[in-house]
């Protein structure tokens, strides 16, 4: 007899606020989290702010050299403390009461307060939040108990320092936003099942009957072989929640698939020139990318308009194709727990 057949999580789970208000405390607050470049850091006083999955955040380096990582919320009244998405300021002061804070977070000025003799100054510092780089990817993770970085990159920390361009420097950000659900855009990545009809390009180049998808602690790498070459010294892979690499000797890029809201999902891809590639074909690789990055964001919108008809509940998963997708589905269940 063979395996039992599996089924994809159910379609309330892609658009129920409670869902992804769960999925925001248990997935979101305890994974790493990509959100931009060291390079945007370069100097004391600058900061990048993002909202990942609705987690207003910054980002600092700090005059001690150091890179520190908070929650946006000021501690008096909760409004954001820097509000544009990126700059330098050599104090970090609230633009609503203009409390102000050092570096560490601690706060450090309280103007024209009046009489507080109990004032508890020394326990309103910033929320902070980990932070750390990888080949010059700021990622942030807001569970303090988390694995280290590198730990949580797992086999990919190792296929990206075999297969990755010698020499490449950062080419080109684009952002897409896809209104369907986050984890709309993750299935669809974790299979190649949907090449042949929906990117009839990509399966002019790609052996589509080898594709695999091979799971690991935390995430999947695929192995999509080209037509015209036996090997292939490259992969390409997703790590959960949201993070994926694509990383061949004559390119690299890095994508990631950030909630907006229940309905919306931010797509940003960053692409790495090899010193070895010349401007004219890291155009020709960036605008093959986006055409099938199109035709995703064609169909998934599709897809997520159908699962909230109320008509679909949950559909069987191939075993061949489908594996990558399964496993996304049980991350998502196991750490939801019984929160959903
Ligand atoms: S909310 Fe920041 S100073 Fe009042
Ligand atoms: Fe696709």
């Amino acid at each position: 007899m063979g395996a039992a057949t599996v089924w994809a999580l159910p379609a309330r789970w892609y658009s129920d606020p409670e869902i992804y208000q769960a999925e925001r405390r248990h997935i979101f607050s305890r994974q790493w989290l990509w959100i931009g470049r060291e390079a945007e850091l370069a100097e004391p006083g600058q900061y990048i702010t993002a909202a990942p999955a609705g987690f207003p955040l910054f980002v600092r380096r700090g005059e001690d050299g150091a890179l520190h990582g908070f929650h946006n919320v000021c501690r008096h009244r909760a409004s954001k403390l820097l509000t544009e998405s990126s700059g330098r300021c050599d104090t970090i002061e609230c633009p609503y009461h203009g409390w102000r804070y050092r570096s560490d977070g601690a706060l450090d000025h309280v103007p024209l307060f009046g009489e507080a003799p109990d004032f508890p100054k020394d326990e309103l510092s910033l929320f902070s939040i980990s932070v750390d780089v990888w080949r010059g990817l700021l990622f942030v993770c807001l569970d303090p108990d988390a694995p280290p970085l590198i730990e949580w990159l797992g086999p990919i920390e190792d296929i990206v320092e075999r297969t990755a361009p010698a020499q490449a420097s950062f080419g080109r950000e684009l952002v897409f936003v896809a209104d369907c659900n986050w984890k709309t855009y993750v299935d669809n990545y974790q299979e190649g099942y949907h090449i042949p009809p929906l990117h009839p390009g990509l399966n002019r180049d790609l052996d589509w009957k080898r594709y695999r998808v091979i799971n690991f602690d935390g995430g999947s790498l695929h192995d999509g072989p080209p037509k015209d070459r036996s090997t292939h010294p490259g992969a390409f892979g997703w790590r959960f929640p949201n993070f994926a690499f694509n990383s061949y000797p004559d390119g690299l890029s890095f994508m990631r698939m950030e909630p907006v809201g229940p309905r919306q999902t931010r797509l940003v891809y960053d692409y790495w020139r090899p010193d070895s590639v010349s401007q004219e074909d890291f155009e020709a690789t960036i605008a093959y990318g986006v055409q099938v990055s199109e035709e995703d964001q064609w169909i998934t919108p599709i897809i997520q308009e159908n699962l909230e008809a109320g008509v679909y509940d949950q559909g069987p998963l191939s075993p061949r194709h489908e594996n990558g997708v399964h496993y996304f589905h049980e991350m998502v269940r196991q750490a939801m727990g019984s929160a959903a």
